[in-house]
């Protein structure tokens, strides 16, 4: 028996090695953890649960018969984050590069599927050279059916990836089908193709960093939400950010009691909007005024700056914020913002979180450069989106909302349940200057005429009085009681239920 147990202790031993001391060393001395450490950061101590640690490839091509090394190159499981049960799988660069091998992606598919039959998020914690070489299509054949899994996942239960090495060709496109991407920076990219190819190809000269870098994909690409200095930050990260969202799509996001209250008032909104309509003011204020602790977690900051998105809680409860920013592009609606936004009301409507959302939009960004890039498509994705969520839904309009952007911001007419207005609201079909200088053309030359005529459509146009009559905002209502008056509406939309019509699934312009 003693022996048996030796040998037990032993193959783990083996196993909790990786690639061996020299590798992990080399992996230290790039600043990265190894896979099993990044694990032991994520989760409550003592509670991962490791499986398939004995697991060996079958590969005989190459010599690959002669080195197997067990677990093949990731690290699966399951543990608890702050209690909650949490899947993970980490792959180990240590052990053939972190690539995957036919083997490597069925411990992944099997901590995906139990996964999905308990009903809790799967966190990949990415590092791999790709698809396994000497595996050829055995190795493709693991990725389609991690894609697949993904896709299965996707809106049932939070699929989060952590890109923390490399993550190249084929591999992109696991984490690109999750839910939320997080990078760390200089240690990690993604890309497609890599600089050498694009050299071959196109003839450009690009870094690593520079091309799929989490600079690149925080800032240009928008594919990554966030990007930290180092793999611990980016775990500490992740266990504060998993709080905000429920196990799966039957349940409802944890609720964390708070000293807030809830009919708190805050005055210094009173003044928050500049006297001047062209002048522009931090709408992330506002958002950190009106939520719990003023804690606001935003996602995607350094990208489409122009909306603002992210998680909240109101009387402790998850709340996604969508909010325009008017101190980039005024707040305009662009191509960018729109993706952004809308892929996120879906995730919220997805996982049952409630939508909060703060609306100062002059319009759509003009150009030919949107129109040419597909405004029309893209900004229809964010107007579908508000239009198919059947979670609560609390709008408050703080200054402009003109036009097509005043329908798609989550209007009354796309089943907003709760639409409220500041006193200096303005909604209209567009501003009191463009609107006079279309349909008063013929006065243009004459300056008087024309201020007597924009001061004339602002009283009669820029305020929240007239949609106000028509029963298109609630009420209007005072800046300093935003706060309360999210609170209570949220409280009257708890329960609520709305089904949309069957349907195998939507045509969402894509
Ligand atoms: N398949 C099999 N083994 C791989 C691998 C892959 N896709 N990628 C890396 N490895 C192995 C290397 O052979 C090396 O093994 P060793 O420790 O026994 O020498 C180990 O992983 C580390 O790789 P190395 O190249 O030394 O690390 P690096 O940090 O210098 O470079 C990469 C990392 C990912 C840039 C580089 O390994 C690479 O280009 N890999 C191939 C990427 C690729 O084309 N993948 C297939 C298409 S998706």
């Amino acid at each position: 028996m003693q022996e048996i147990i030796q040998e037990l202790d032993n193959r783990r031993k083996q196993a909790r090695l990786g690639g061996g001391q020299r590798r992990i060393d080399t992996q230290h001395a790039k600043g990265k953890l190894t896979a099993r450490e990044r694990i032991e950061l994520l989760l409550d101590p003592g509670t991962f649960e490791e499986w398939d640690m004995f697991v060996e490839h079958n590969c005989v091509d190459f010599g690959m018969e002669k080195q197997s090394i067990p677990g093949d190159g990731v690290v699966t499981g399951y543990g608890t984050i702050n209690g909650r049960l949490i899947f993970v799988f980490s792959q180990d660069f240590t052990v053939f590069g972190g690539s995957l091998s036919q083997t490597h992606a069925d411990k992944i598919c099997k901590i995906m599927d139990q996964a999905l039959k308990v009903g809790a998020p799967v966190i990949g914690l990415n590092d791999s050279g790709g698809a396994r070489i000497q595996e050829g299509i055995d190795s493709l054949a693991g990725y389609a059916d991690v894609f697949q899994r993904n896709v299965m996942a996707s809106g049932v239960i939070p699929q989060i990836s952590v890109i923390m090495g490399p993550c190249a060709g084929g591999a992109v496109y696991s984490p690109a089908m999750t839910d939320f991407i997080f990078m760390v920076e200089d240690t990690s990219y993604m890309f497609v193709t890599g600089p050498d190819v694009v050299k071959t190809v196109t003839h450009e000269e690009v870094t690593q960093e520079d091309l799929g870098g989490a600079s690149a994909h925080t800032v240009k690409s928008g594919v990554a939400h966030n990007g930290f200095p180092n793999d611990a930050e980016a775990l500490l990260y992740l266990r504060r950010f998993i709080d905000f969202l429920p196990a799966n799509n039957r349940e409802k996001p944890p609720v964390r009691p708070t000293a807030d209250f809830s009919d708190r008032v805050e005055m210094s909104l009173d003044t928050l909007i500049p006297d001047n309509p062209n002048k522009p003011y931090d709408m992330k204020e506002l958002i950190e005024k009106v939520v719990d602790e003023g804690d606001f977690f935003e996602l995607m900051p350094k990208y489409a700056g122009n909306i603002l998105i992210g998680f909240a809680r109101m009387e402790g409860s998850t709340v996604g914020i969508v909010a325009n920013q008017p101190m980039v592009l005024a707040g305009c609606l662009d191509i960018n913002s729109s993706i952004k936004a809308a892929r996120f009301v879906r995730y919220c409507d997805a996982f049952n979180i409630p939508i909060v959302t703060f609306v100062d939009v002059p319009g759509f960004l003009p150009g030919t450069s949107q129109e040419h890039g597909g405004i029309i498509t893209h900004g229809a994705k964010l107007l579908y989106a508000f239009a198919e969520a059947t979670v609560p839904k609390v709008t408050v309009i703080t200054r402009k909302a003109y036009g097509g952007a005043y329908d798609v911001m989550s209007s009354k007419h796309l089943r907003g349940d709760v639409n409220l207005a500041w006193p200096t609201a303005e909604i209209a079909v567009m501003g009191p200057k463009g609107a006079v200088e279309i349909i008063f053309r013929a006065d243009m030359g004459d300056k008087d005429k024309i201020a007597a005529r924009t001061e004339e459509y602002r009283k009669a146009f820029a305020n929240p009085f007239v949609a106000g009559k028509r029963g298109f905002i609630d009420d209007v209502i005072m800046p300093h009681n935003t706060r309360t008056r999210i609170t209570r509406s949220l409280r009257m939309l708890k329960d609520k239920k709305v089904e949309n019509p069957w349907k195998k699934h939507g045509n969402i312009p894509l």
